[in-house]
């Protein structure tokens, strides 16, 4: 038995793969793109370690790509072989659980077995950082803090893992409206570990959602060494500078950051698909011609409209082939969707009923410039699209969809009353999309009472 970096008892069969398993861990921790390498040397050097199959299921299972749960599965098959070969800890048999339980498509349970290991294991920051990523996901803000401040009492200046529960820590108070603190506590984070891009990226959603995107370029300019180790996350922390200068009117250096940073490399990873075509939607909104940037997102998930492992991917998926009009791939998209719904197997499909229906027809509509059923869609999924997982800046853009819906549909006060929902929760703080948008408002109201004072003739 050896200690891994964060000083947990590891069932590995030598200090070589120790070595490994602590790269792993620690690239883990920054979203580093070395985090797969360590990990397939860690089981080159020991085959039977079942922790390490555990958490490369994990892994593959949170890209959320239909086509790697077989390597999900066969991950799982070899963990419960080598649980059963050799004698592993409680501890070590949660993570097993913890997957088998994903893999069952039942997220929630997941997180439970990682919250056992925290509940005996509370200096874990594996367990600390798979349950936050995986709420994440399900878009469990309140839960994310209370894991998270459930067990900073056992995390000393000396535990490794301390900067990176920070990030962590940071990013959940930003989630839960804390935005002072949130920020107190990611730049502190950060000084402990300054590879930790999401602290750094913590620290960037609280000046979006405090409408500072001066204060937020200043912060992201000078510490691309942050995030430039990341895997695609480093796409992620670009996307939120391009909506820093969105909000100062700079389109052309948004369209730069997209064509050179956020889409540089055309992968088709859920995550990248989303901050793409969140943006040039974004972009739409504001009236900014986006050229034919929509076509290689729309050929991308028109392939995808049978993968349902997330409602937040699918989403994204269709709003890209709302982008490309690619009729036939929206339609069987939403087939599937519908099926999903009705089958209700798993918790994505209970998810995929509400909200994600009423979110699907709703960007469909809006699509088909029906705005005033896109609006009444999108108002309906908006009372629980938190559900559908993410952050609040990335849920933004079903938000800004929703009123921009109303107003074009003539729908004036309730959009004012969601555009006023969403300054309070950016603490009353008015950002360059609400300022326009309160303005488009009163020019409609004006228009409406000039109408009706003119003589009939
Ligand atoms: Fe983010």
């Amino acid at each position: 038995m050896y200690q891994d970096v964060f000083g947990q008892d590891t069932t590995i069969n030598s200090r070589d793969a120790l070595e490994a398993w602590n790269k792993t861990l620690l690239a883990f921790m920054a979203h580093g793109a070395a985090t797969p390498t360590h990990l397939g040397e860690a089981l080159t050097l020991d085959p039977n370690f079942a922790l390490g199959h555990a958490v490369k299921g994990m892994f593959y299972l949170l890209l959320g790509r239909r086509e790697l749960n077989d390597t999900a599965r066969e991950a799982l098959g070899l963990a419960e072989a080598s649980a059963m070969a050799i004698s592993i800890s409680a501890r070590e048999k949660s993570f097993v659980e913890a997957l088998k339980s994903f893999y069952a498509g039942d997220m929630s349970q997941a997180v439970a077995h990682l919250e056992d290991v925290l509940a005996v294991h509370p200096d874990d920051t594996l367990a600390m950082k798979l349950s936050h990523g995986i709420r994440f996901v399900l878009g469990d803000g309140k839960g994310m803090r209370q894991s998270i401040e459930a067990v900073m009492g056992a995390y000393g200046p000396d535990h490794a893992g301390r900067g990176y529960l920070m990030g962590c820590h940071a990013f959940t108070l930003e989630e839960t409206g804390e935005y002072a603190r949130a920020e107190t506590v990611g730049r502190m984070g950060l000084t402990v570990s300054p590879d930790d891009a999401w602290g750094l990226h913590a620290v960037a959603h609280v000046y979006d959602m405090t409408c500072d995107a001066q204060g937020g370029l200043k912060w992201l300019e000078g510490r691309e060494a942050a995030w430039a180790h990341c895997n695609n996350f480093r796409y992620h922390v670009w996307w939120h500078k391009a909506l820093m200068h969105l909000d100062l009117g700079q389109n052309d250096v948004v369209l730069a950051l997209y064509d050179t940073e956020i889409r540089a490399d055309k992968t088709d990873d859920y995550r990248d698909i989303s901050n793409a075509t969140s943006l040039l939607s974004r972009l739409e909104l504001n009236g900014v011609n986006v050229g034919d940037r929509w076509e290689e997102l729309a050929d991308i998930s028109a392939n995808r409209t049978e993968d349902g492992c997330l409602i937040f991917a699918d989403l994204h998926y269709l709003l890209a082939l709302i982008g490309g009009s690619r009729q036939h791939a929206i339609t069987k998209l939403m087939g599937r969707m519908h099926r999903d719904a009705k089958m209700g197997r798993v918790e994505m499909h209970r998810l995929m009923a509400t909200p994600g229906l009423s979110a699907a027809a709703g960007l469909e509509a809006f699509g088909e410039s029906d705005f005033k059923t896109a609006f009444l869609n999108l108002a309906r999924a908006r009372q629980t699209i938190q559900n559908a997982g993410g952050s609040h800046a990335q849920r933004d853009v079903f938000e800004r969809l929703t009123i921009d819906a109303g107003i074009r549909a003539g729908f004036l006060d309730e959009a004012e009353t969601i555009l006023k929902d969403r300054m309070r929760k950016r603490a009353g703080g008015e950002d360059g999309y609400a300022a326009a948008r309160f303005s488009l408002i009163s020019q409609g109201r004006d228009a409406s009472s000039c109408a009706t004072s003119l003589p009939a003739e």
